[in-house]
């Protein structure tokens, strides 16, 4: 990828073992104008460390601005069963080098907006911050090139039968962002399940060798270990968030289509789903004479699974 090609975008995140795999994927292929932080996979001074010792490992000179310790109204929940206690359970990080650059992310994401219009926005962790930002500055979005996060899914969830973790931790702020006034590409769990890290992959980690793929591997080999203790459909891991981000970086290995998804915040079962409207939906994409127009929500649905693990080593490779 030649460095005029590489976008430029915004990260919010939960880091979080796979959050530490987009993070590493962004520093090799995007231009990354900051890193916000949320409470997530666990608390948001966990999730604010990681990004900062992340950012330490790969010397990678990038703002991380703390955002939301907790949802708009649901009450909080935590993934240290995947994650550890720390959210890096299994690696080895360095200590921050470096300070936080602010406790307002919220308004960090808008100042950003604001002073670059067309900026990609990643988020892959709950939307709270996004939510808040929305809600904050009724520009925002529209002030964005789109959003593409990880999150939900078309065929059920993993914290819930019916709901992803990202969703389910604050529905009622992914209701907001999937009604953002610019495209919301969603990268659910039907598509990032399509990632699935090994044990072959991580010795072809530790292969590559240095500080990125050492990490990389320690989060596949750690979730392997505790693999079969949380519910997923696959055979090994799915390496959920850099999916999310690869989507913008490199779209052309991804397919999906235009159609309305909305976000359940009601239902006893169903809190957290992402409902994906299919009936304008057919095996060639949305349907002959289906009048989209006020459409922005794009059900991703493909993914070249193999490109995608091979552009993860990549990455790693380049602090070989
Ligand atoms: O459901 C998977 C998502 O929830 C990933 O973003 C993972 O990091 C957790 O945040
Ligand atoms: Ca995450």
């Amino acid at each position: 990828m030649t460095e005029a090609a590489r976008p430029r975008i915004l990260i919010d995140c939960d880091p979080g073992h796979d959050d530490a795999i987009m993070l590493v994927c962004a520093a090799a292929y995007a231009d990354v104008v900051g890193v916000v932080t949320v409470g997530g996979n666990v608390a948001l001074e966990h999730t604010t460390r990681n990004a900062l010792a992340i950012a330490t490992l790969l010397d990678w000179d990038v703002p991380v601005h703390a955002g939301a310790d907790r949802p708009l109204l649901a009450e909080q929940v935590t993934a240290p069963e995947v994650h550890g206690e720390s959210g890096m359970g299994g690696t080895t990080l360095p200590e921050p080098d470096r300070e936080v650059a602010g406790y307002d992310g919220i308004g960090f994401l808008i100042e950003s907006a604001h002073a670059e219009e067309g900026l990609w926005l990643v988020p892959t962790g709950p939307l709270t911050n996004v939510a808040l930002a929305m809600r904050c500055d009724r520009s925002f979005s529209s002030r964005l090139a789109g959003i593409c996060l990880m999150g939900g899914g078309a065929e059920g969830g993993n914290i819930t039968s019916a709901a992803e973790f990202n969703v389910f931790a604050d529905p009622e702020a992914a209701a907001i962002v999937f009604g953002a006034d610019c495209p919301v590409r969603m990268c659910g769990l039907d598509l990032t399940h399509q990632v699935t890290g090994d044990a072959a992959y991580a010795a072809r980690l530790r292969g590559i060798g240095g500080p990125a793929a050492t990490l990389v591997a320690e989060v596949v080999e750690d979730e392997l270990a505790n693999f079969g203790r949380y519910a997923t459909n696959t055979e090994s891991p799915p390496l959920h968030d850099p999916v999310a981000l690869l989507a913008v970086t490199h779209p052309h290995l991804f397919a999906g289509t235009v159609t309305p998804i909305e976000v359940e915040t009601g239902g006893h079962l169903s809190r957290g789903a992402t409902v994906v409207d299919r009936r304008l939906v057919t095996a060639q994409g949305t349907a002959p004479g289906a009048t989209l127009a006020e459409v922005r929500t794009e059900w991703v649905h493909t993914v070249d699974g193999p490109a995608a693990l091979d552009l993860i080593a990549d990455a790693c490779a380049r602090w070989a």
